[in-house]
């Protein structure tokens, strides 16, 4: 059975198109401005003029001529102005948006016909190997997890990629600097870090001794020629970094369908590079190396340098050759920062020239804006930079201030626990001791996913604690905090009350907290056709806020009859089913007790 609100919008498509007055092709609804007391709405513009007639008097002539049978979703069809405006009747509205949420449960939200036969990719995360996973990486992460979440609810064929830099000169510098100082940081307790450091120290050498970075890409080309103590160290790095990310994705409970690093297409270099030279669009320069030159449309960029190694450029060119010869997706995403927007832009522009331009045009980067700390005194006060602006600190690797992502959790787990039991002492949780660590890790990794999702990509984000853990506001803990107050009247409920009559909730505020559950399968399909998580948060936030204004109006628990408590029960079932369901598109868990 289709959701509510599309039965809402073929029985309203049909009662116009009986009338005879319309051309079935001509009826197209739209949804009335938030002022219009109205759920569906027919401009009648175009028809009227077909008619020869004023807006006014079609509206008029039209909406007399609709004829509502009993069994309608509709109370009412009105003229206004140039409109024909459609009202849902309450009572089997109610019943029908409780029966939906029911009926599908944790798939509600959900509608796989959107993307049935399609396959897109999504690519997210990507760190680097022998690197720490830094805050770059976790909007990555935590932005292409949602829309791979999205993109499955939709019914796509999702395939999540983690494209893992794990080639490249960098490799030659980490074995040249492994093979002077024979380290073998697998052995250390914190085998990253002692990459990272060994890493540094090397370079740091070749600044005084450049015949250090001959070293380097001596060996580098060893590797690429399958020398096998160079492969196998390499190997080495990729498990020991990997062993750390996938403790990170265990915490976001994120998944991969294929984790195909950059050295995955380096078989497949040569012949890409060949290709590019072969129609054309790369130019053999003197000394060996090949470049793309893109007119004035972009700067050129480099496919293999003089010594023959190849590039970024070269292997993402392959990977989206790959991807359409293997999966000739609808969509291919990138979910990268926007200093690589660039990048992005001659990768796609190159296989375009080749001759791919599906794949090309099919291609989106998705881009994200840096992440900012602000900083507070001991007075809970913002620091204020010289124009009185909250003052922004990067968070970053490279600065002083080094923050890396698995500390960026601890914090917001830590904070959150503080949390729960400020809570539990002040007797707002009804959690025990035994659940605090839980709760906590629930709320402090959806925070910090929250702080991400709940605007759109392309905006910074200011971090600060104070803010983002507060109760209030478009917070996680606030929609995790109602989701947990639903349950709890849930417990209380008492036994023996009749079965729920969703028809009998026709107050105001259990109307308008009804129409936004029944909007979720909309915020969904806008949610992929856009790419945009936030648009789920947003739909989510509502849900919480109409929920709080339900709650403070319409007493559950305390009503004035048991057919009202049961229904009022039912529409808080509903309600935390919504928030859970809309949280899990996120990536965000919900703890049953706060
Ligand atoms: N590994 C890169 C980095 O950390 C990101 C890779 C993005 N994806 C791509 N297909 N180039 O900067």
């Amino acid at each position: 059975m289709p959701y509510v609100f599309d039965r809402l919008r073929t029985e309203a498509t049909d009662l116009i198109a009986v009338t005879g007055l319309v051309a079935p092709e001509s009826v197209l609804l739209t949804e009335p401005k938030a002022n219009v007391p109205a759920d569906l709405a027919f401009p009648v513009f175009a028809s009227a003029k077909v008619a020869g007639v004023s807006p006014n008097d079609f509206a008029k002539r039209l909406a007399e001529a609709v004829a509502l049978s009993p069994e309608s979703l509709f109370s009412r069809v009105e003229p206004a102005g140039g409109f024909v405006n459609f009202s849902v009747r309450p009572d089997i509205f109610a019943s029908a948006v409780l029966a939906d949420v029911a009926a599908r449960g944790d798939a509600y939200g959900e509608d796989k016909s959107v993307g049935k036969g399609e396959t897109t990719i999504v690519e997210y995360s990507s760190p680097n190997i022998a690197r720490k996973m830094h805050v770059g990486h976790l909007r990555s992460t935590v932005i292409g997890h949602s829309i791979y979440k999205i993109l499955k609810a939709l019914g796509y064929n999702v395939v999540g990629d983690n494209h893992l830099g794990d080639w490249g000169t960098q490799f030659g510098t980490l074995l040249a600097a492994l093979d002077a100082d024979k380290r073998e940081p697998w052995n250390e307790p914190d085998p990253v870090q002692s990459l990272v450091e060994i890493y540094g120290e090397f370079n740091k050498a070749a600044k005084t001794d450049p015949a250090l970075m001959d070293t380097a890409r001596a060996w580098f080309n060893k590797l690429e020629r399958g020398d096998p103590w160079a492969r196998q160290t390499w190997q080495r790095l990729i498990d020991i970094t990997m062993a750390e990310f996938e403790r990170t994705y265990k915490r976001f409970d994120v998944v991969f369908d294929t984790q195909h690093g950059e050295s995955f297409y380096e078989p497949m270099l040569d012949a890409v590079v060949d290709e590019a030279v072969a129609k054309g669009v790369a130019k053999v320069e003197e000394g060996g190396a090949v470049a793309v030159y893109f007119d004035d449309a972009l700067p050129s960029c480099l496919l293999r340098k003089t010594d023959g190694a190849t590039l970024y450029q070269t292997r993402d060119a392959a990977t989206c050759l790959y991807r359409w010869q293997n999966y000739a997706p609808a969509r291919n995403i990138y979910v990268v920062g926007a200093e690589q927007k660039l990048h992005f832009q001659q990768v796609f522009e190159t296989v375009r020239r080749m001759g791919y331009t599906e794949i090309a045009d099919r291609s989106v980067h998705i881009s994200f804006g840096t992440v900012w700390a602000l900083k507070r005194n001991e007075n809970g006060n913002l620091h204020l930079d010289e124009n009185g602006k909250p003052k922004r600190v990067k968070f970053s690797m490279r600065e002083g201030n080094v923050v890396f992502l698995n500390q960026v959790l601890d914090e917001a787990i830590e904070r959150s626990t503080v949390k729960v039991r400020e809570q539990i002492a002040s007797g707002n949780s009804e959690a025990t001791e035994e659940e605090i660590q839980g709760i906590a890790e629930i709320v402090g990794i959806g925070t910090v996913i929250y702080a991400d999702l709940y605007q759109g990509p392309e905006r910074d984000i200011d971090f600060d604690w104070a803010k983002l853990l507060s109760n209030e506001g478009n917070t996680c803990v606030y929609l995790q905090y109602m989701y947990a107050r639903c349950r709890s009247i849930q417990r209380k409920a008492p036994a023996g009350l009749p079965t729920a009559d969703p028809s009998i909730l026709t107050a105001p505020e259990e109307q308008t907290l009804l129409k936004q559950l029944a909007r979720m399968p909309n915020a969904v399909r806008d949610a992929g056709e856009k790419f945009l998580p936030a648009t789920v948060a947003e739909w989510t936030y509502t849900l919480a806020k109409e929920f709080s204004r339900f709650y403070d109006k319409c007493p559950v628990l305390t009503a004035e009859t048991d057919e009202l408590k049961a229904a009022r029960l039912a529409l808080v079932a509903a309600t935390a089913q919504g928030l859970k369901n809309g949280l899990a598109l996120l990536g965000i868990g919900v703890p049953e007790r706060m």
